[in-house]
């Protein structure tokens, strides 16, 4: 892929390509240009640095995103996840950013890729060298732990001052949330209580989150707050829930 010089951009994000991709989880890979509208909506609006928080991260897409290319408007980033394996992932994709022998790890990692295509090994491997350079500049704290986000009023208590949550949750009917987890709820998955939560939490600035374009949650969001559509990118719908 040719990417024009230049400063750092979402396209240099990509899971399974530059970042790491958690294995044997069905954890689906999360588009950047998403992580990247969803902050930029965020940061359009707010001129004040806030924490930013995503309580389903995943392999850490929209955190990474926010690292490189919104670091200076953040104070903090935190990112948790209910599956062990993820967010061990999303914590190597911080590490490899910013400490040498990781990022050899992680040219390793590249070069080892199934493809013949040396081409494509190489471009992927000058991104992470870029993204690494870039990250160098950056100092900023990231927290990960493991969290059930359907008890997320016990950690937002626990967060000093404001926060926008940002957010890509499991989607409904898609079997990467297993009710065998032991997490019994609603159609939504574990989203409805956490909706909740985050609607009764006086910390909570606003919450962005986006959904596939074919389920839609409009109903859902409008229970809990004034929510605004903010538009769909690569099948994902963005919503704005402010509280009510
Ligand atoms: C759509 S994926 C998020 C992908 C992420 N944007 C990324 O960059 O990889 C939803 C995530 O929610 C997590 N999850 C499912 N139920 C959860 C719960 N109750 N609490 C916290 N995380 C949960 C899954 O492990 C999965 O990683």
């Amino acid at each position: 892929m040719h990417l024009p010089q230049g400063p750092i951009t979402y396209k240099y994000i990509e899971v399974g390509k530059t970042l790491y991709q958690a294995v044997s989880t069905r954890t689906p890979r999360f588009p950047p240009r998403v992580a990247y509208a969803m902050l930029n909506s965020l940061f359009e609006e707010r001129q004040e640095a806030i924490t930013v928080y995503d309580p389903f991260c995943g392999n850490g897409v929209i955190l990474c995103t926010a690292y490189l290319l919104f670091s200076q408007k953040i104070k903090k980033l935190i990112g948790s996840d209910l599956h062990p394996v993820v967010l061990e992932t999303a914590r190597r994709n911080f590490q490899w950013m910013k400490e040498q022998n990781a990022l050899e790890e992680r040219l390793r990692a590249i070069q080892a890729y199934k493809t013949r295509d040396d081409g494509l090994k190489e471009s992927y491997q000058k991104r992470c060298r870029s993204m690494f350079n870039h990250a160098q500049q950056i100092h900023l704290d990231v927290e990960f732990f493991q969290h059930d986000a359907t008890r997320i009023c016990e950690h937002l208590a626990s967060i000093d001052g404001e926060v926008a949550l940002i957010t890509d949750p499991p989607y409904t009917h898609n079997d990467h949330w297993n009710p065998k987890d032991g997490l019994k709820s609603a159609d939504f998955g574990p989203l409805e209580p956490f909706l909740q939560q985050v609607a009764e939490a006086p910390n909570v600035a606003t919450l962005l989150i986006c959904y596939r374009v074919d389920q839609p949650i409009r109903t859902l969001l409008e229970t809990y707050f004034v929510a605004t559509l903010l538009g769909a990118t690569k099948g994902r719908t963005i919503y704005r829930c402010q509280p009510k």
